[in-house]
């Protein structure tokens, strides 16, 4: 197997080098990642006539990241979602953490897992080429308790997957839920609203007024969110408040290892991706607040210019003790797996 390129993609303020990292297969996929953030950059799918083309939504200058993304293709954590109140109760002990989404703590806080600089390990195994990143969070950073080491390996297979492994351990309990927020267009360009979506989800975390879980877990049926038959994103998006989807789902699965949550089809480029996840949980967000944004080649993005589907535990799940736990301990690893397994038809 061929070595991993690298190059500088960037300087931070501070003058550390953010290092980039180029993964690429037979199939003529690209994928480009960072140390900032842990971040997917590029990825290049071919269509159904071989032409490549970039599927996630980004910048062709590093320090477009720091001063304007919205969380594009990095690795989000501690706590992927919101925490409402920003603060949460654990073996009797209080937490306050930053408070960046109104009263509510988001992506993990002021400096996330997304704003930091990882450290990089390529590797190149019978899977495919790879490239692990990893990072100490101390204790105390953006309130969370216990020094936390994490990590999370990008492999570019040969035979279309991305696939995505995530693992974290702890010196005190804490809580963990990472996730990728890939804002993901297969057309390359304009809106996602005629990308057909199938979401394999028959429920969905009821949110509030501000995108905090009710508690409630609601079937699909009879509302815009169900995609269990295969539908165009656009077709009811209408009906919904805020401006589309940002909604939990809660995942079907028959069994603990990787679940086909969600395919998604582009009918005029051929591209298609299947979401595959060890996680209970799926966000679907449509790009809501994006509002024209000037990204990669000088485009703006607007509003529904992408769709993210962050596999993830549930939201605020620390407030409810029926939600899948986000509690880590000493001894404890916790482990994510998510794969985009690309195809073209
Ligand atoms: C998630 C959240 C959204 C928004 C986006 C990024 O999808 O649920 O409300 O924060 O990330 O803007």
């Amino acid at each position: 197997m061929e070595p991993v390129a690298s190059d500088v993609f960037g300087c931070l303020a501070d003058g550390r080098p953010v290092e980039r990292f180029t993964l690429d297969n037979d199939l003529g996929m690209v994928a480009r990642v960072m140390t900032y953030g842990a971040t997917l950059v590029d990825l290049l799918v071919p269509d159904r006539d071989g032409v490549p083309g970039d599927v996630v939504l980004g910048f062709d200058e590093f320090a477009r990241y720091p001063a304007d993304s919205p969380y594009f293709g990095c690795t989000v954590g501690r706590v992927a979602n919101r925490i409402a109140g920003a603060r949460f109760t654990l073996d009797g002990a209080d937490f306050r953490l930053a408070a960046n989404d109104g009263n509510n703590h988001l992506h993990g806080g002021q400096v996330g897992f997304d704003k930091v600089l990882w450290t990089a390990a390529v590797q190149s195994g019978a899977a495919g080429q790879s490239v692990r990143f990893s990072y100490r969070s101390p204790a105390g950073e953006e309130g969370y308790p216990g020094n936390l080491d994490v990590s999370v390996t990008y492999t570019l297979t040969g035979d279309g997957v991305l696939r995505l492994d995530y693992a974290a351990t702890t010196d005190e309990p804490t809580l963990v839920n990472l996730t990728n927020h890939s804002y993901f267009n297969l057309a390359c360009s304009g809106s996602v609203l005629g990308h057909i979506l199938t979401l394999h989800a028959s429920r969905y975390t009821e949110p509030d007024a501000e995108l905090t879980p009710t508690g409630r877990i609601l079937p699909v049926a009879g509302t815009p969110l169900d995609f269990r038959r295969p539908a165009m994103l656009g077709g009811r998006i209408g009906r919904l408040a805020g401006g589309g989807y940002d909604h939990n789902y809660v995942i079907d699965r028959a069994a603990d290892d990787l679940a086909l949550c969600a395919e998604v089809y582009e009918p005029c480029s051929g591209r298609a991706m299947d979401v595959y996840t060890s996680e209970p949980g799926v966000q679907l967000y449509s790009g809501n607040f994006l509002n024209g944004l000037a990204g990669k080649g000088g485009r703006a993005y607007q509003r529904h210019a992408a769709l993210c589907l962050e596999t993830q535990h549930f939201p605020d799940a620390i407030h409810h003790p029926d939600f899948p736990s986000v509690v880590l301990r000493p001894g404890e690893t916790y482990r994510q797996v998510t794969e985009y397994r690309f195809s073209t038809r």
